[in-house]
């Protein structure tokens, strides 16, 4: 069961990345970090392997990122395939003899949108529900339909209530011009009439929309097609797409889409995701890390830039944080009060204040962080840090 790659990958970003907060710590030679990997080589068994870099494609699996701007050459990356040896290795990485490998209940507060600040899950529980076949796939659609599309969106994020519809209209420059993938779903082998006609009725350039599984569904989505690139993610939390939002999404596409396109940017991109305002409505308040407060719903919009060379990373980085404060400025002239609106953490740019993402929740984040990892182990890593 040498299969858990979220740690392998952590383990081998772990050997080497030389993160700002720690890198007094691990700025030691490289033959250091290789006689570390030694030393969990000869303390693990043999259902856990150790992976170097050279011939071994397990490696090259292990360090690899869909955004190669995320991918970082280690020492060695680590499959653990038991939970003692989870313990094992994050105690050489650590050196303490904290006990690791338990069952801490108060802790899936934290990990329901905390990121990895307190360890690894060894072991979880899953329920599963039947799956019926489901409608929908991907459309894509040309630049002078995109009026079209803006409306149809508002109008479906202003009245559509059945929680089985969804949509996903991503704004794309690409190959000098701005165009739309629009995933349409419905959970369900037919969906009612009406919901999504509007869609239906616009000329499209191609359209796979069908009964079909729902994992045929998941990888209609070209999630892969910019992958192997740099990339930079941020976001902006509103409360409801209008039509002065949706005008504001398709000009900022165009706006860096051509700047962007003349530094290597080659996929300028913003997903609308219209969620229903009930979306925090699930769980209980206070039930998880994210978000801080359920009292209204946040629909995250995602800007999304891959780009080529690394020279571009500042012009990148500066483009999306220019986008999100111009688009969040739009989102308050609509009188949406988002000012202080939490940003969802999978999308906000890396360093996104932790105030703005997890709110009146980071105090006791960096409580239960204390508690489970006083030696801070989990901080040799990436990521958010309580
Ligand atoms: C998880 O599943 C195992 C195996 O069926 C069971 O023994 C255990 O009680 C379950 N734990 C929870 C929290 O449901
Ligand atoms: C996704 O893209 C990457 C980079 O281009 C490639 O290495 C990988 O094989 C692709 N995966 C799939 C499932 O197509
Ligand atoms: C288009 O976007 C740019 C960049 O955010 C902004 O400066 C400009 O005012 C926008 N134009 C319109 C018409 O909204």
């Amino acid at each position: 069961m040498r299969q858990s790659l979220a740690t392998a990958t952590w383990l081998a970003a772990l050997l080497t990345s030389l993160l700002p907060s720690t890198a007094e710590s691990v700025q030691t030679r490289a033959d250091d970090f290789t006689s570390v990997c030694n030393e969990i080589s000869s303390a693990i068994s043999s259902a856990s392997a150790v992976h170097w870099p050279g011939l071994d494609l397990a490696y090259l699996t292990d360090i690899g990122h869909w955004a190669t701007s995320s991918s970082a050459q280690s020492a060695c990356s680590v499959e653990p395939g038991t939970t003692e040896d989870v313990a094992a290795i994050l105690q050489i990485l650590a050196k303490n003899k904290t006990p690791f490998a338990d069952t801490y209940p108060d802790l899936f507060f934290g990990l329901k949108g905390g990121f990895n600040n307190f360890g690894i899950v060894t072991k979880f529980n899953l329920t599963t529900h039947a799956q019926t076949e489901v409608w929908g796939g991907l459309i894509t659609i040309t630049e002078d339909q995109l009026d079209k599309v803006n409306a149809a969106t508002v109008k479906f994020s202003q009245s559509v209530t059945d929680p089985k519809a969804q949509i996903l209209p991503t704004y794309n420059f690409l190959l000098g011009q701005p165009g739309i993938s629009l995933i349409l779903f419905y959970d369900f082998p037919t969906p009612p009439a009406g919901i999504f006609d509007d869609f239906l009725a616009i000329p499209h350039f191609t359209s796979d929309v069908k009964t079909r599984p729902f994992l045929d569904l998941v990888k209609a989505a070209p999630a892969n097609a910019t992958g192997g690139q740099r990339a930079i993610f941020h976001t902006v939390s509103l409360l409801e797409y209008t039509d002065n939002i949706m005008a504001a999404v398709v000009n900022e596409t165009k706006f860096w889409g051509q700047r962007l396109s003349l530094q290597t940017g080659n996929f300028i991109s913003y997903d609308v995701e219209p969620f229903l305002p009930s979306i925090f409505s699930h769980s209980a308040e206070g039930s998880s890390a994210f978000p801080p407060s359920r009292a209204k719903g946040l629909l995250p919009l995602n800007i999304y830039y891959a780009w080529g060379l690394d020279l571009a990373d500042d012009a990148m980085h500066d483009a999306a944080r220019q986008s999100a404060a111009h688009l969040t400025q739009v989102v308050l002239a609509e009188g949406q009060d988002v000012a202080d609106a939490a940003l969802y953490g999978n999308y906000a740019i890396f360093d996104t204040p932790l105030e703005r993402i997890y709110g009146g929740n980071l105090a006791r984040l960096q409580a239960l962080k204390a508690q489970y990892d006083p030696e801070n182990v989990m901080g040799l890593a990436g990521g958010w840090k309580f």
